[in-house]
């Protein structure tokens, strides 16, 4: 079997990504109520270990990874960027080659997509990507994952992405392309998703609309989702304030979208600037089963990689 790494969701595929989802509902179900670092009943990642580097700041990232790792009955461990020797230039190749001998999997979160790329070329072992300036898999099988168990079925859904055509906007749109979803954007002129990532999808069969209203884009949708204005690595410079400011989700925005539109954001969030505290705390609002879901898709992501399901 070839090295399965999950640079970006087309790695895997739509039938691998549907196995993925599947699994990981299944696997949640079995261990509902369980203490959280209880080992599944057939550990079926014993012994193994995953290496994660950042380079960039996380929460749900490092903890969901590290507590998929004990879950399946494997470990895992952290370098950051600062104090290993990536940080003083030691090359990703050269990195991709050490951690191979020493890990069953890594998992890099970095700012250049084509780093990700060098690692996966390098290492012998599979490599996830944690986030990129270009893309944020792992939170797209999540959100999907989220959809399904609020709504029942992907295939067909229709997702309306208001603000920053950003990283996380550029997985969703990649997911629409492999598992036949609607996405429209809305978004400011300057902001849009990247090319590529819509031309893949449009190869898909996929055109996803970049509109400028969000009132229109988020009407009959089944999940409105939005992220902060400024990613990590970007400048937190007024004019990205003032060209997103009408992209803020309130409660009349999600009120046109309709009762059933489910709201998502993938955090941490900026209250008050791309979404309302009504929103993000209300009754709409499926943040914290998405962040939960985290969890539960990257087990399943973690097994598909290693070679057990799929
Ligand atoms: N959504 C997400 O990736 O969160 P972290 O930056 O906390 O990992
Ligand atoms: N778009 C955000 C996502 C954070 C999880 C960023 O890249 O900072």
């Amino acid at each position: 079997m070839s090295l399965r790494h999950f640079v970006d969701l087309k790695d895997a595929g739509g039938d691998a990504i549907a196995a993925i989802l599947n699994d990981a509902m299944d696997r949640k179900a079995a261990r509902a109520g369980w203490p959280k670092g209880k080992v599944d009943g057939d550990a079926p990642l014993a012994g193994h270990v995953l290496a994660m580097i950042f380079e960039k700041n996380s929460t749900r990232t490092r903890v969901s990874f590290d507590m998929a790792m004990r879950q399946l009955g494997g470990s895992a461990l952290v370098l950051d960027g600062a104090s290993s020797q990536i940080g003083r230039g030691e090359s990703i190749a050269d990195t991709a080659r050490v951690l191979s001998r020493y890990v069953d999997a890594i998992m890099i979160r970095t700012d250049d997509h084509a780093k990700v790329v060098e690692m996966a070329k390098h290492a012998n072992v599979p490599v996830i990507n944690g986030l990129t300036d270009l893309s944020h898999p792992c939170q797209t099988l999540a959100d999907m994952l989220t959809l399904l168990e609020g709504q029942g079925k992907l295939a067909g859904s229709k997702w309306a992405w208001l603000g920053d055509g950003n990283n996380v906007c550029n997985s969703l749109i990649e997911a629409a392309g492999l598992m036949q979803f609607d996405v429209t954007v809305a978004c400011p002129e300057g902001f849009e998703p990247d090319a590529g990532v819509l031309a893949d999808a449009a190869a898909r069969g996929r055109i996803i609309p970049i509109v400028r209203d969000s009132v229109a884009a988020a009407k009959g949708a089944d999940v409105v989702v939005t992220d902060t204005w400024t990613s990590m690595g970007q400048s937190d410079s007024d004019n990205r304030a003032r060209a997103m400011a009408v992209y803020a989700v309130d409660e009349a925005l999600l009120e046109g979208a309709g009762e059933k539109a489910m709201f998502m954001h993938c955090l941490p969030a900026h209250r008050g600037e791309e979404v309302t505290d009504a929103v993000i705390d209300g009754p709409q609002s499926a943040v914290w089963d998405e962040a939960e879901n985290r969890l539960h898709a990257q087990k399943s992501l973690l097994l598909w990689a290693l070679g057990k399901l799929g």
